[in-house]
């Protein structure tokens, strides 16, 4: 089977694509056959910035047919149509995964939907939930016409935010923003980004995070999830009461599950119910992974960017 694994740090253009033994499942563990494979902005920061073993490999959300089920395990069957997070080689045409981390795909739902829908439908959501949300909140999604940020500000909508303004880097993406139901668009150098609101996602951070945090009114909190870092004044925060809490998916998953079952739940059903849509920027080959990794450089995706092999 083919897969694409990196052998030294740097740009797009050190992914290689070679052919490898399909690998086998062990205890807990399942074998897909891949339909499709989503691509994030960690996986592009861990092969440009290194800090992990080389041969590199890229994880990521899978969704494909169950080929093989590994010992011990109950609930799946051969042909099961899933999706699961893979920590290993996501980026091949069949990857194994930890059964504890597969869900199935509801009669219906396209592989590409389930891929771009779960992994970054839930940190949307565990993003939102953590921001302990009051009935008639306002909230600002930063990097929201990204893979999770377009979900996060739809997801907003339809919880019930009384106002929701989406940021983003570039104008070029305010149609795109308008059309998922935000009420305003910033850009992040816009010289205001409005009145202040109650709730902001970051999934930006890094240089953005003191103007995400002056954006909250007094009492406002913000949720920290992005992979870019940066630093918050304390003072800032003292100054009208305001709140920084983080969230990690991979950690309440872990100490979680039902919450996030439930979570999961509510994405396929607003989806079912058209509350939701997935916005699915590329969709590429698996021997495209380079290209899929230079548009989410570039800053370019409306929405999710996904693999196909
Ligand atoms: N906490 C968790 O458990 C968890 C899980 C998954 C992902 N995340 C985080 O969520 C954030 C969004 O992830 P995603 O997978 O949705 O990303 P994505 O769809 O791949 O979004 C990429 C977008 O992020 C924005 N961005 C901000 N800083 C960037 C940078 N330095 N380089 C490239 N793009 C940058 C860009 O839009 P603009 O230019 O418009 O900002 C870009 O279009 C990331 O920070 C990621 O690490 C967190």
């Amino acid at each position: 089977m083919r897969r694409v694994r990196f052998y030294e740090y740097g740009g797009p253009e050190v992914l290689r694509v070679e052919e490898a033994e399909v690998p086998r499942p062990g205890p807990g563990e399942l074998l897909v056959r891949n339909e499709a494979i989503g691509v994030t902005l960690p996986m592009v920061r861990k092969v440009r910035d290194g800090g992990v073993p080389l041969p590199g490999v890229l994880g990521g959300e899978v969704a494909g047919r169950v080929a093989v089920v590994g010992p011990g395990v109950t609930g799946f069957a051969v042909g099961d149509r899933v999706t699961a997070l893979c920590f290993t080689d996501a980026y091949a045409e069949q990857s194994v995964v930890s059964a504890a981390m597969a869900s199935p795909v509801p009669e219906g739902a396209g592989a590409v939907a389930a891929v771009a829908l779960v992994r970054s439908g839930l940190v949307a959501l565990g993003a939102y939930a953590s921001a302990r949300p009051e009935p008639g909140d306002s909230v600002l999604v930063t990097g929201a016409a990204g893979g999770v940020g377009h979900l996060a500000v739809q997801l907003a909508r339809a919880r019930g935010a009384s106002r929701v303004v989406a940021a983003a880097g570039s104008a070029a993406k305010a149609g795109f923003l308008r059309g998922l139901g935000a009420d305003e668009v910033v850009c992040y150098d816009d010289a205001s980004w409005g009145e202040p609101v109650d709730i902001v996602l970051d999934a930006v951070g890094g240089e953005l995070l003191s103007s995400a945090v002056a954006a909250l009114a007094p009492g406002g909190r913000l949720v920290a999830y992005s992979s870019g870092g940066g630093t918050i004044a304390a003072y800032d925060l003292l100054v009208g009461g305001r709140s920084v809490t983080g969230f990690q998916m991979a950690r309440t998953a872990a100490i979680r599950p039902a919450l996030v079952e439930g979570w999961r739940q509510e994405l396929w059903g607003l989806l079912a119910e058209g509350r939701l849509t997935v916005s699915v920027h590329a969709e590429l080959p698996l021997t495209e992974a380079a290209e899929a990794h230079r548009i989410i450089e570039a800053r370019a995706n409306l929405g999710k960017v996904v693999l196909v092999p």
